[in-house]
């Protein structure tokens, strides 16, 4: 039993200035406002020029987040960043964001867990909090989707949009913050939802690229189906371990992937849709970087000791669910 919990004590936001509206994508495949509306919940995402990469949203969120926490860059001592599309194959992006925001005490590291990569993310540097080990750890999660994303699919490229999100990890002794996770795999997912060039099995040659496989592929379908079992099943299983009832539950949030997805859940865990965090309409599926986003659009609205169970699914497959605390009074910040 550790002595203090990990939690969140303050969040920093990015995404882009440019919107991709449904209008926009209507001229660029054969698509409509209102098959993607009703069929996604989702109005426009924001695209970051090109050039720039995933620590320029990492930069401006984290330099936002230690304001906002009167934190010296000084003091980090670790960066976790979840992405899929860091700056660069190698090296990792956490460190690029370390040395833009001037953070010369921490180390860090990626990690690729798409969708869930946020929560995966949360669940490692808790641990560094809890064990003692560090005080102010900083864990983000966000994609540049636009530079992977095949924009003559339009099965795809009406999804997924570019945003970032970061927390701020640090002790609790009064029990708020992480209290449990429930984290999945199945690599067998892979056939459904990847890149299919770029890595070590398929380098990108002329051939990859001529067929645009170095750009996200989906079979939406099966997706689907196991992001909604995914998700409310490991929610029910977090509630049930802690003996929590829907009623004792203040917000769910769920992965921003499609907003039928989000109802489906909601209604399988029997959980009124108006307690549940959705941000969907105004930035598509932003992958890692949903959750902490929808965090930091939700802020004002969270209290000290509100019950959260965050859920996500996404590329691996991966999946799971975080049972958190709330460690402050949003409307204050
Ligand atoms: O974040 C990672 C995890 N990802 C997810 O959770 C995504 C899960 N999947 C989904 O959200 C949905 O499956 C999609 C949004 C990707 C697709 O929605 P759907 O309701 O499952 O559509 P569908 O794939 O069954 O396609 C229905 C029809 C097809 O036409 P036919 O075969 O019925 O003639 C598609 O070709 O809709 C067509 N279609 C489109 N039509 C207009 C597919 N995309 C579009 C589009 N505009 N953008």
């Amino acid at each position: 039993m550790s002595l203090h919990t990990a939690a969140i004590t303050g969040i920093g936001a990015y995404v882009p200035e440019e919107k991709l509206t449904n209008f926009d994508l209507e001229k660029i495949v054969e698509t409509s406002d209102e098959w993607i509306f009703s069929r996604t919940g989702i109005k426009e995402r924001r695209i970051l020029p090109k050039g720039l990469g995933l620590s320029y949203m990492g930069e401006r969120a984290v330099n936002q987040l230690l304001e906002k926490t009167g934190t010296d860059p000084l003091e980090v001592e670790m960066i976790i960043c979840a992405t899929i599309t860091g700056d660069y194959v190698f090296p990792d992006t956490a460190n690029q964001i370390a040395y833009k925001v001037g953070a010369k005490n921490a180390f860090g590291f990626d990690i690729n867990a798409a969708c869930s990569g946020f929560l995966y993310s949360l669940h490692v540097g808790s641990k560094f909090i809890e064990t003692g080990t560090y005080k102010k750890v900083i864990v983000i999660g966000g994609d540049v989707m636009s530079s992977i994303i095949n924009y003559e699919d339009r099965t795809t490229c009406v999804i997924f949009g570019d945003g970032l999100g970061a927390v701020m990890l640090e002790p609790s002794t009064n029990g708020e913050g992480i209290k449990d996770s429930k984290l999945c795999a199945d690599g067998s997912g892979v056939e459904f939802l990847q890149t299919f060039a770029g890595g070590s099995k398929q380098p990108i040659d002329a051939e990859a690229l001529a067929a645009k496989e170095h750009l996200v592929f989906q079979n939406g379908g099966p997706v689907f189906k196991r992001a909604v079992q995914g998700m409310s099943s490991t929610v029910k299983q977090v509630m049930e371990k802690n003996s929590l009832t829907q009623d004792d539950i203040t917000w769910i949030l769920p992965h921003q992937a499609n907003k039928r997805i989000i109802q489906t859940v909601a209604s399988m865990l029997d959980f009124p849709i108006e307690r549940v965090m959705v941000n969907i309409e105004n930035y598509g599926n932003t992958t890692a970087g949903t959750l902490p986003l929808a965090l930091s659009d939700y802020e004002s609205q969270l209290k000290l000791g509100d019950k959260l169970i965050l859920t996500a699914f996404g590329g691996g497959f991966t999946w799971g669910s975080t049972y958190l605390t709330w460690a402050y009074n949003g409307s204050e910040v």
